[in-house]
């Protein structure tokens, strides 16, 4: 952890150090041409205050992208970049740490954790779909009911500053324990009915006094999440964008680069930036433009019920995001295409054309990451047999080999 927060403050470090650079490096330029004498028209003696002043305004162009001649050349700028920072997969654990992360993924994929013991936190991210429903605009609960958004992908999740499409929860351990009772996901009834079926088995008694020790009774609902949100830290996927952020600019194609640039000119970036290209803010859905739909989810609205937050939304991840369709809270937008084209018009406020849309594309593409196919394998017993056969009616209730049925809190 300590080795992570250190990396991670070498990494700011470094990317000030370009910004300031660059802006030095803009202001060394800029001042040669203010002070050229054929240059300057104004009689004033504080020629030197409006040159700072000119000298942050083109700062300021330059880094929100408008520089044309900056668009002209081949590469992009690193000094550009600095709003984006790199992530690498999670080091290997060992010793208690690994313990926690085995028992988490054990829970993970237990469907024994819902009510009628069909669905798992799996069935609706599942870890090798890249951690949502694939196809579905919203996931079917326990009982085949439908829930009410779209399911996010867990991967990378742990990166941002709060969980759900309106950050209610601040933590994945906070996060964790809501679907287990959520009457339309697992539909248990209190956490009592969690922590029965844990405690009437013994492979998860061992397991649970191994991870916390000391503990006279260590199978409490606060050591579930907690060893659900260890596993689900583990869950990164670190792409090629990561390569191309630490200076390995020949991974990225040109189409990707261009459309990198696109997506920095389009204004995307004010929002989607950071080490999960989102997942650091909230926005209002439709800030440039009124979205088209404003009753059916008023996003923070129904939190908060502060007029200020209607229609905000957490802006979320874009790693990943070929992979995570549909799109958006309710999962209405069936294309990424779609999902751009809607994002510059309501969000930037620009109408891009087909070739700047299919350009955006192509560089998200790029921020499709490996999937960590040896960490997310299931313990056998819990291994979904088949997955992605039973979607629609009767999902996932025979994908699982029957497990003696616990019994269920009243
Ligand atoms: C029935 C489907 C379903 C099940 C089962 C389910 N989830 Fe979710 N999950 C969702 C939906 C839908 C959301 C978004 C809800 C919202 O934002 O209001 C969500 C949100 C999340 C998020 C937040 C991600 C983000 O980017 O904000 C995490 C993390 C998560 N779930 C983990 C889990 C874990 C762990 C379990 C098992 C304990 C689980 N989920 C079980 C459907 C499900
Ligand atoms: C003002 C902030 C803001 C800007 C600018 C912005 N976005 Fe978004 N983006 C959001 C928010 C908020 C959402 C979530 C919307 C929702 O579903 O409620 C989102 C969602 C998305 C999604 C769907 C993600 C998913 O998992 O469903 C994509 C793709 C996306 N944005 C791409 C872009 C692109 C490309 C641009 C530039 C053209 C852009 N965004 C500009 C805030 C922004």
């Amino acid at each position: 952890m300590t080795n992570l927060k250190s990396a991670f403050a070498a990494m700011l470090k470094r990317q000030m150090n370009t910004l300031i650079q660059y802006l030095l490096d803009r202001l060394q330029a800029f001042g040669r041409a203010v002070l050229k004498p054929s240059s300057v028209t104004t009689p004033w003696d504080s020629r030197a205050w409006l040159g700072g002043l000119a000298v942050l305004a083109l700062g300021l162009a330059t880094w929100t992208g408008c520089s044309s001649e900056q668009a002209a050349e081949d590469e992009i700028a690193p000094q550009r970049l600095f709003m984006f920072t790199a992530i690498q997969a999670q080091a290997h654990s060992t010793g208690v740490a690994a313990q926690r992360v085995d028992l988490g993924r054990r829970l993970y994929y237990d469907p024994h954790l819902s009510v009628n013991g069909t669905i798992s936190c799996n069935s609706c991210h599942q870890l090798t779909k890249y951690g949502v429903d694939p196809g579905q605009a919203v996931s079917k609960g326990y009982n085949g009911a439908p829930g009410g958004r779209n399911s996010p992908t867990v991967y990378n999740a742990g990166l941002q500053f709060a969980q759900f499409w309106d950050g209610r929860a601040p933590t994945l351990a906070a996060q964790a324990s809501g679907p287990m009772m959520n009457p339309v996901e697992m539909g248990m009834p209190a956490p009592d009915a969690v922590l029965k079926y844990l405690h009437s088995n013994a492979g998860y008694m061992k397991q649970f006094k191994a991870v916390y020790p000391g503990m006279k009774d260590p199978v409490v609902m606060e050591n579930v999440t907690d060893a659900i949100a260890s596993f689900e830290d583990g869950l990164v996927t670190p792409s090629r964008w990561d390569e191309y952020l630490k200076g390995n600019t020949t991974v990225l194609s040109a189409a990707e680069k261009s459309g990198l640039r696109t997506f920095m000119d389009s204004g995307c970036a004010s929002c989607h930036a950071g080490r999960d290209m989102g997942g650091n803010s909230y926005a209002q859905l439709g800030a440039a433009r009124s979205w088209p739909d404003q009753k059916s989810d008023p996003g923070r609205f129904a939190l908060t019920k502060q007029d200020r937050d209607r229609m905000y939304f957490k802006v979320p991840t874009l790693r990943n995001v070929a992979e995570t369709g549909p799109w958006f809270h309710d999962g209405k937008v069936q294309t990424l295409d779609e999902a751009v084209r809607l994002m510059g018009e309501y969000q930037t406020g620009r109408k891009l054309n087909a070739e700047q849309v299919n350009s955006i594309v192509s560089f998200l593409h790029a921020l499709t990451g490996d999937i960590p196919q040896q960490y997310i394998q299931a313990p056998a017993s819990l291994a979904p047999s088949n997955e992605s056969a039973d979607r629609g009616g009767q999902r996932h209730t025979t994908g699982y080999p029957a497990l003696p049925m616990p019994q269920q809190g009243e």
